[in-house]
């Protein structure tokens, strides 16, 4: 061995031993007589002291050492003198002074200072990802990342389930976004797709009676990239056979305490809190809330009827909804930063934003539309006092909810009311399918194979769709239809989703019916699951974690680019490898692909 210890392992036990530790010159200083150099590796920080009165030619040689040089150096582990010693960090009672140094290698000139590589852009950072990953913080993630996997690894094993690898060559799966494909080369004009998730498969495996599945799997999706999406990303996959809802939920909930409590130390406590989705969009405006702070969005409807204010009352006549939130103490604000206010709602699709401030009396442009009191009752509803100001949007129910969910998200930001705490809950009750109106026909909301409510079989078998065509009244039979789906959400993010599935071949096919869904197109897309399924399915559901999301949370990164060792940019590109690339025009003729670029 090179090294008896890590550099953040050597403390005030060691002193009075020689020790030889190795790693990376993070900090130099000459101190006239003495170099110091701050040592380090994954362990932490050693501070190395080169002494001419200890060692002649390791002090000469210390001169020459430069950041990120690689060296090795053996020494007595010594007290540090009075007044020099740094409690911050755990090595800081101690130093080395080194009575020999080997330089293992050098480095280059660096394209970023280590000290500050924080602050270094992070396409600089990307390209050089192996001096990135140097940073403590980045190695700190990685290591939470290792230790949830395992604690997941571990927890599923004792519960019995089993680690089955699934094909990353396969088919199309049916999470509905874009497919990375692969051409194949035995077979000219055919594709693999990268998979979505293992779905098909771990429904399979079911079938075949392994009972309880896990995987931690990548999985691949061309979608557009976000700070919380990657194009290739781990799930935390599960399949269990002879559960219902509460039997996963109750897993995944035991699971992630024992995630919390043994990686961070956090207590969390389950059984989580549970919300439809419908009382989810009504008090939060979107299906992933962040329920760690209140501005909760209230419906207007029923007050500003009695109103004559014509953009809320048209909204209402078309259909549309009227709903409000509460910018807490906010009612100071300018004229101007209140326009800036309404910018920023019409940036998030709304076409403006009515606002009443509190603050002697009520004051706002559309205050002389309505009675002393029905302004009063919009305060009360809204919990508005003194000083508060009040937002309101008037349109279709999509518009209202989707602007005020990133409203309320945006101040509860900058009015600092967002918790730190982990707060966890479980969407329940999602609507079965999700009309589609570009399309005009339903869509899964959470994907083709998962089961209807048992209460709203009957009404599902009662609707007879034609070649995915429905009357009116069939639609709106439909729309009130739930699934046995849920998604799990912490602070504002969907952290997984699953569904128990439907293991009735009859059911399937009507599912697939109301898609649209041809029996043809089905059989191409998910002939094997729809073939296995006719051989003695047992019930079954399932679930999938999100792992980089998950890990970003418990470190509290602001992207999952921060937890994923070797991650993409948004437009999917790797700064260090450089992939994706062009590549040989032998290679391309081998696999009988052609290229035609767009022209420019
Ligand atoms: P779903 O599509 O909801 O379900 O995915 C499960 C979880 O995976 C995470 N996730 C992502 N993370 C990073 N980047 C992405 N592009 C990305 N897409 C999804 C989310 C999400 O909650 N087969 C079903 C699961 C099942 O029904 O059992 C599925 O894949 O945290
Ligand atoms: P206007 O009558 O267009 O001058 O609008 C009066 C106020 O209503 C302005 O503050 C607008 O930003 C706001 N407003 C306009 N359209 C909407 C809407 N759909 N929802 C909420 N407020 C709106």
């Amino acid at each position: 061995m090179i090294r008896d210890k890590g550099c953040g392992e050597i403390n005030e036990s060691d002193t009075g031993s020689t020790i030889s530790l190795a790693g990376w010159v993070f900090r130099r200083r000459d101190h006239g007589g003495l170099i110091f150099i701050d040592l380090r590796d994954r362990t932490g920080i050693a501070q190395v002291v080169f002494s001419p009165d200890v060692s002649g030619s390791a002090h000469e040689a210390a001169h020459d050492l430069r950041g990120e040089f690689v060296i090795a150096v053996t020494g007595e582990v010594t007290r540090r003198p009075e007044g020099t010693a740094n409690p911050g960090i755990p090595t800081g009672m101690v130093e080395l002074y080194a009575s020999k140094l080997t330089v293992l290698n050098t480095a280059a000139p660096l394209p970023f200072p280590m000290e500050e590589a924080a602050e270094a852009s992070e396409a600089l950072r990307l390209k050089h990802r192996y001096l990135d990953l140097r940073r403590p913080e980045l190695q700190h993630n990685l290591i939470v990342r290792h230790k949830a996997a395992k604690v997941m690894r571990d927890y599923l094993d004792e519960r019995r389930f089993l680690e089955i690898e699934t094909p990353m060559l396969t088919k199309s799966t049916p999470e509905g976004a874009r497919d990375y494909l692969v051409p194949s080369r035995l077979n000219p004009g055919h594709f693999y797709a990268l998979p979505q998730s293992p779905q098909l498969f771990k429904q399979i495996l079911m079938v075949s009676g392994l009972d309880r599945y896990f995987q931690v799997v990548k999985c691949f999706r061309d979608e557009d990239l976000r700070a919380d999406r990657q194009p290739e990303f781990t799930q935390v996959d599960m399949e269990m056979s002879f559960v219902e809802r509460d039997d996963i939920i109750a897993i995944v909930e035991e699971m992630l305490r024992r995630v919390f409590k043994s990686v961070l130390g956090s207590d969390i406590h389950i059984p989580f809190e549970r919300l439809s989705f419908r009382e989810s969009m009504e008090r939060f405006g979107n299906d992933k809330p962040d329920m760690r702070f209140g501005l909760e969005l209230k419906d207007m409807a029923d007050l500003v009827k009695n109103g004559s204010f014509k953009v809320f009352l048209d909204a209402l006549a078309s259909g549309g909804r009227v709903k409000a939130i509460n910018a807490e103490g906010m009612a100071g604000l300018s004229r101007k930063e209140v326009d800036l206010l309404t910018e920023e709602a019409q940036s998030f699709g709304a076409k403006g934003l009515a606002w009443i401030k509190v603050k002697n009396g009520f004051e706002s442009p559309i205050a002389k539309f309505f009675p002393e009191e029905i302004l009063g009752q919009m305060a009360e509803r809204l919990e508005a006092s003194e000083g508060d100001l009040m937002l309101f949007v008037a349109d279709k129910e999509k518009v209202v909810h989707d602007v005020l969910s990133r409203m309320r998200l945006e101040l509860g930001k900058r009015l600092n009311l967002i918790r730190d705490e982990f707060r966890f809950v479980w969407i329940v009750d999602f609507p079965l399918l999700e009309w589609d109106s570009d399309e005009r026909r339903f869509a899964a909301m959470h994907h083709p194979f998962t089961s209807p409510m048992d209460e709203d079989m009957e009404k599902l078998f009662s609707v007879h769709a034609a070649q995915g065509e429905l009357s009116a009244a069939d639609r709106q039979a439909l729309e009130p239809v739930k699934a046995k789906a849920y998604d799990i959400v912490l602070n504002g993010y969907e952290i997984g989703g699953g569904s128990i599935r439907i293991h009735r071949m009859d059911v399937q096919r009507k599912m697939f019916e109301l898609l649209g869904i041809s029996g043809e197109d089905a059989k191409m897309k998910f002939g094997f699951l729809l073939d296995a399924l006719e051989y003695g399915a047992p019930p079954h559901g399932g679930i999938a974690l999100g792992l980089d999301r998950l890990v970003m949370l418990m470190v509290g990164a602001q992207s999952i680019r921060d937890v994923i060792a070797f991650p993409k940019t948004q437009k999917a590109v790797c700064l260090m490898s450089g992939a994706p690339s062009s590549v040989e025009v032998k290679q391309l003729r081998e696999l009988n692909v052609k290229v035609n670029l767009p022209s420019q």
